[in-house]
């Protein structure tokens, strides 16, 4: 009988989290999700998964969480560490505290589970590590410094890791995710019109990238792009920032106030 498939998942209230757990529980793999928040209806409509309310910026519980898991020999095969925020934080004014939760949630909120699954003993089945980063990691975006900063480092350690860990038990993945209609995407409206079609032109489902993403944590492979042909629209606006001068230069200002 071949062994049933494990997975944690961070952040399934909404998004491609959420179609994360419903592609997992649908495989028939054993799931345990993590928010920071209890959802009533989502507990009730998938009576399988174990729901665990942490918030991933908490350090301490998020150790006791895997601790726990570790000492019960419940350990998931895969951990999907998608939990992620998306704020303004460099319109009129740098914005120091929307900065640092931005930080704290998409860098700390992954490293904190890192920490603790370095530290335990070899163990005799690979456990992946998957982290959601961003493509907007190679061009990024002036006015969500905390983001795109956050996905930066974020791709970079699991880069090093992915080298670092080669043939243990620890396999160090990241998805490169380019546009995705969920609700940070729609954050995009702040941006001009233009942009905003292409971004649609170029961007995939939920549910199209939860099956991308469960395909790509049954391989060793360090790196996934999806969708593939958004890779076309950061290529292109890479060129746009580093041949244009002008590509980010001033500040969109709502109220005037800005120098
Ligand atoms: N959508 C895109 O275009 C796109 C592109 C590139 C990368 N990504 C990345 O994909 C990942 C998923 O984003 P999404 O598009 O699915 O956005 P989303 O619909 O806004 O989902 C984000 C999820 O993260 C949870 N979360 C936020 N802060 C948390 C915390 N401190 N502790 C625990 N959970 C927390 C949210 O819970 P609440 O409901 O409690 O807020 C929600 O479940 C993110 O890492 C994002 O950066 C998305």
């Amino acid at each position: 009988m071949s062994r049933q498939e494990s997975v944690l998942i961070t952040g399934t209230t909404s998004g491609v989290g959420r179609a994360l757990l419903e592609h997992y529980v649908r495989s028939g793999a054993r799931v345990i999700s993590v928010n920071r928040r209890r959802v009533q209806e989502l507990e009730a409509e998938y009576p399988t998964v174990r729901f665990e309310c942490v918030d991933v910026r908490a350090t301490e519980a998020v150790h006791e969480l895997v601790s726990g898991l570790a000492a019960a020999e419940e350990l998931p095969d895969v951990f999907i560490l998608n939990a992620g925020i998306n704020r303004v934080d460099n319109d009129e004014v740098f914005q120091l505290a929307t900065y640092r939760s931005v930080v704290e949630t998409n860098l700390y909120g992954v490293l904190n589970f890192v920490e603790p699954l370095t530290q335990l003993k070899r163990g005799k089945i690979p456990r992946h590590l998957v982290a959601v980063s961003s493509m907007a990691h190679y061009v990024g975006n002036p006015y969500a410094l905390g983001y795109t900063t956050s996905k930066q480092a974020l791709t970079e350690c699991f880069d090093a890791w992915s080298k670092m860990y080669v043939g243990t038990d620890l396999v160090f993945q990241r998805v490169m995710l380019g546009p995705v209609r969920t609700a940070i995407y729609t954050m995009a409206s702040d941006f001009p019109s233009w942009m905003v079609r292409l971004k649609d032109a170029f961007s995939g489902s939920p549910e199209a990238t939860a099956r991308a993403i469960s395909r790509f944590a049954r391989t060793q492979k360090p790196r996934l792009f999806h969708p593939g042909r958004a890779v076309a629209l950061y290529l292109g606006m890479w060129l746009c920032r580093w041949l244009i001068p002008d590509f980010f230069r001033g500040r969109k200002t709502r109220t005037g106030n800005s120098r």
